[in-house]
C-alpha cells in the first residue's frame, strides 16, 4: 500500500515533468520562436493516418477528383472531404467552433486568405516551416504573402482569385463598341448603347456580388481601391472617412438607385450573380475565374457560352484594382497526422496538380509558370488579365481581428446600398468602428 502511494506518487510527477516539457517545446522552445506573443504553434508535423479536408462548398465539382487523386496513392492515409456552407462567413463561423473545441474533426482547413492573421495569432493553425514546402519559391508572391503571419508561414497557397470583368462580347460588339471597358464612365456609356439595341432590351447593365457577406466587403474594396482609395492606410490605420472612398462607394449606390446594378443584386453572392450572367441577365459581371469554365460550357448549362469575354476590372479613371482572393491550406493545430496533412498539402500545391485543376475548373493557379503555359492560355485566355489582376490586387486588412473587421464593413456597405444610411454617414460611422478594432 505504501509503496503503491509512493509509486503512484512518482508516475504523477514524472507526468508533470513530461508535461511541462511538453508545453516548453509547444511554446516555442525548439524553433526559437518563444516570446513574439504572435501564436507560433510550430510543433514537429507528427502521426500518420487518415485525414479530413474541411472545405467550403464545392461549386468547382473537382476537388473530389483532386482528392481521388491523393487517395489512390496513399490508402493508409486517405483524405476524407468535409462540406462547409458556400458562403465565406459560415465557413469561417465553423472552422473556429472547430477549433475552440479543440475537435480534431477537421485535419487541413481551406482558409479564405483573409484569416491567416487571426487564425495564427489564436493558435488554431500550425505554424509550417519553411523547408517542409519545397515549391514555396515557384508560386505567386502576392499568394504567399497571404499565408504568413508575423513573417512565419501558416499555410501553402493552393487557389488563388482575382476579380475579372466579364462582359458581352457579341452585344457590345452590335453596338459597336470594341474594346471592353476601361473606366466606370465607359462602362455605363456601354449600357446605354447596348440597351438600345433590340437585342439589348431588359438586360441588367451590371452586378457583383452585393449580399451582406465577405464577398460585400471584396467589392465594397475593389469600388474603393478602384477610386484610389484605401480601407487601411500605409500607416496601418483605418482611412474609410474619405473623398476616395465616398467616390467608390458612390459608384455603387447610384447604381442601384439609377438601376444600372439591378435590385436583385442585393441577394447575390457569387454563384447567384454567376447564374444571372449566364443565363444572359447582365451585360457586365465582376466574379472570381471560376466563372470562366461554367460560363463557356457547351452541354446547354450556359446561354453565353461563345458569347462572352473577359477584361481586367475597371475603375473611377483607368482600369480598376481587384481585392486579392483565394484559399490556402492550412494545418489545425488541434489536428492529428499532420506529417500527412503536410505531405498532402504539397500534394495538392504541386505544378501537376494544380494544372489539373484549372483544367477542369477554371481557378486561379498559384503556381506562376503556369500563366506562362501557351496551351492554357490558349484555352484560357482569361489567363493574362488575370495575372495583372492578382499582381496589383490589393489585399483586405491583414488583422487579427478580421471577423469583426469584415463584419462592420459588410454592415456599413450594406446600410449605404440598400439606401438606409446615406454613404457620407455609413462612412464615417465606419471609421469610427474600424478605429476600435484595428489598434496595432
Ligand atoms: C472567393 C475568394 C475569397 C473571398 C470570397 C468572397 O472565394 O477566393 O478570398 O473572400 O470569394 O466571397
Amino acid at each position: 500500500m505504501r509503496f503503491e502511494r509512493s509509486h503512484t506518487r512518482k508516475a504523477a510527477f514524472v507526468a508533470v515533468a513530461s508535461s511541462l516539457v511538453l508545453l516548453a517545446s509547444a511554446c516555442g522552445g525548439d524553433d526559437g520562436s518563444s516570446g513574439d506573443g504572435g501564436g507560433s504553434t510550430a510543433g514537429a508535423l507528427e502521426g500518420r493516418g487518415p485525414i479530413t479536408l474541411a472545405s467550403g462548398k464545392d461549386t468547382s465539382g473537382n476537388l473530389q477528383n483532386q482528392l481521388n487523386a491523393w487517395n489512390a496513392s496513399h490508402p493508409n492515409e486517405k483524405v476524407e472531404l468535409k462540406e462547409l456552407p458556400e458562403d465565406a462567413d459560415a465557413q469561417r463561423q465553423q472552422m473556429v467552433q472547430n477549433a475552440t473545441a479543440k475537435s480534431d474533426a477537421y485535419s487541413v482547413l481551406v482558409m479564405d486568405v483573409v484569416w491567416t492573421s487571426e487564425f495564427a495569432a489564436n493558435q488554431w493553425i500550425t505554424q509550417i516551416p519553411e523547408d517542409k514546402v519545397p515549391d514555396l519559391g515557384k508560386l505567386l508572391k502576392p499568394t504567399v504573402e497571404t499565408a504568413k503571419y508575423r513573417d512565419k508561414l501558416y499555410g501553402v497557397p493552393i487557389t488563388s482569385d482575382g476579380g475579372l470583368l466579364y462582359y458581352r462580347k457579341d452585344l457590345l460588339t452590335a453596338a459597336g463598341i470594341t474594346d471592353p471597358p476601361k473606366t466606370w464612365a465607359d462602362l455605363t456609356a456601354a449600357c446605354q448603347k447596348v440597351s438600345a439595341l433590340p437585342a439589348g432590351k431588359g438586360i441588367g447593365c451590371y452586378a457583383g456580388q452585393f449580399e451582406k457577406y465577405e464577398g460585400l466587403t471584396v467589392n465594397f474594396s475593389e469600388a474603393v481601391n478602384s477610386a484610389g482609395g484605401k480601407i487601411v492606410g500605409d500607416d496601418g490605420k483605418p482611412n474609410v472617412d474619405t473623398p476616395e472612398a465616398l467616390a467608390g462607394l458612390e459608384e455603387l449606390t447610384n447604381g442601384f438607385k439609377t438601376g444600372a446594378i439591378p435590385k436583385a443584386a442585393i441577394t447575390y453572392k457569387e454563384e447567384e450573380s454567376r447564374r444571372a450572367f449566364q443565363d444572359g441577365k447582365l451585360l457586365f459581371l465582376r466574379n472570381w475565374p471560376y466563372v470562366y469554365a461554367k460560363a463557356a460550357a457547351t452541354d446547354g448549362t450556359s446561354k453565353v457560352a461563345g458569347k462572352f469575354g473577359v477584361a481586367p476590372l475597371p475603375g473611377k479613371d483607368g482600369t480598376g484594382v481587384s481585392s486579392l482572393g483565394g484559399h490556402d491550406y492550412a494545418i489545425a493545430s488541434s489536428a492529428k497526422n499532420k506529417a500527412t496533412a503536410i505531405d498532402f498539402i504539397n500534394f495538392m500545391a504541386s505544378e501537376e496538380r494544380q494544372k489539373a485543376n484549372i483544367e477542369k475548373t477554371s481557378q486561379a493557379p498559384t503556381w506562376a509558370s503556369l500563366y506562362d503555359d501557351p496551351g492554357l492560355n490558349k484555352q484560357f485566355p482569361y489567363l493574362a488579365p488575370l495575372k495583372a489582376s492578382i499582381g496589383s490586387a490589393q489585399p483586405r486588412p491583414k488583422v487579427v481581428k478580421y471577423g469583426d473587421v469584415t463584419a462592420a464593413i459588410q454592415q456599413a456597405a450594406y446600410d449605404a446600398l440598400s439606401a438606409k444610411t446615406p454613404p457620407k454617414q455609413a462612412l464615417s460611422d465606419l471609421q469610427t468602428k474600424l478605429q476600435s478594432l484595428i489598434t496595432q
